[in-house]
């Protein structure tokens, strides 16, 4: 069965969409079947993948207009894509009924054909965001070492915690993990120290440095695996990926 993971922060640039090329190609690598979908009318993901001018995407598919296409990246490794189209679905779809679960409804169908699909969230909290959490089993976080990232923290903690309540039960935030590490930075450790501190056994050890090479890579369309194998981004997003199936007990 498919399980479902949205990386959420309403913050901006804490390394969402890379962490969901990354996660994602690593798992792939790991011989998983994955799906990713991109959730962001800045379609970032989509652009990352090298896919451009994707003609079915996620827009369409939940106006009802089209039913999910994914695109094959690699082997095993799909896409479901995103166009700047999707920053009109907040306002036109906020009458639909139902409007939280379209995004469920649409994965239901293909779920088990996949055993990791990855949700990349914009950084909001509005019904796009609604959608990814209403239909997830696990909630990840990623979240850069600065003081003000830990100090919003509050607000998506507050809605999981109404989404639990009334639309999603089975969410949980499974899953908490620090990007863009400096060790030389003595905030950087303190920040870590607070944030194991609240979030306990949540966060991953493996942390996500700092590395150009996972900058450079969504310019030429490629994951950090495919792009530089050797590099920080993939020891790290690879020794992550591999504590993920840990704790989810899969082999
Ligand atoms: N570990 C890293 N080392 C160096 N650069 C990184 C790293 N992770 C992400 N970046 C770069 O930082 C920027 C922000 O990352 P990313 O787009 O993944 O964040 P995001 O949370 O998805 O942003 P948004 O909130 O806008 O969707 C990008 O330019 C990305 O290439
Ligand atoms: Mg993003």
């Amino acid at each position: 069965m498919g399980r479902i993971i949205a990386l959420s922060n309403h913050k901006g640039g804490v390394g969402k969409t890379t962490s969901v090329v990354n996660i994602g190609a690593a798992l792939n690598k790991l011989n998983k079947r994955i799906l990713l979908v991109d959730m962001d009318p800045q379609a970032n993901l989509t652009q990352s993948l090298g896919v451009e001018n994707p003609e079915n995407t996620i827009y369409e598919a939940l106006k009802g207009e089209n039913e999910l296409d994914p695109i094959e990246i690699q082997e095993n490794f799909h896409l479901i894509a995103s166009t700047l189209d999707l920053s009109g679905a907040e306002m036109e779809l906020s009458n639909e009924a139902g409007r939280e679960f379209l995004l469920a409804e649409l994965l239901n169908p293909i779920k088990d054909n996949y055993d990791y699909i990855l949700i990349d969230c914009p950084p909001s909290l509005g019904l796009l965001t609604i959608n990814s959490l209403a239909c997830a089993d696990d909630l990840f976080i990623p979240l850069q070492p600065h003081y003000l990232a830990i100090k919003g923290l509050t607000k998506i903690i507050e809605v999981k915690e109404k989404v639990k309540k009334r639309i999603n039960k089975k969410i949980e935030i499974t899953g908490v993990f620090i990007t863009l590490y400096d060790k030389r930075k003595v905030l950087h450790r303190d920040v870590v120290e607070t944030i194991n501190t609240y979030f306990d056994s949540k966060v991953f050890n493996a942390r996500i440095r700092d590395n150009i090479s996972l900058a450079e890579a969504p310019s030429v369309g490629l994951d950090i695996f495919r792009y530089c194998p050797t590099c920080y981004g993939s020891i790290d997003y690879m020794l992550l990926s591999k504590e993920i199936l840990k704790r989810f007990n899969d082999k």
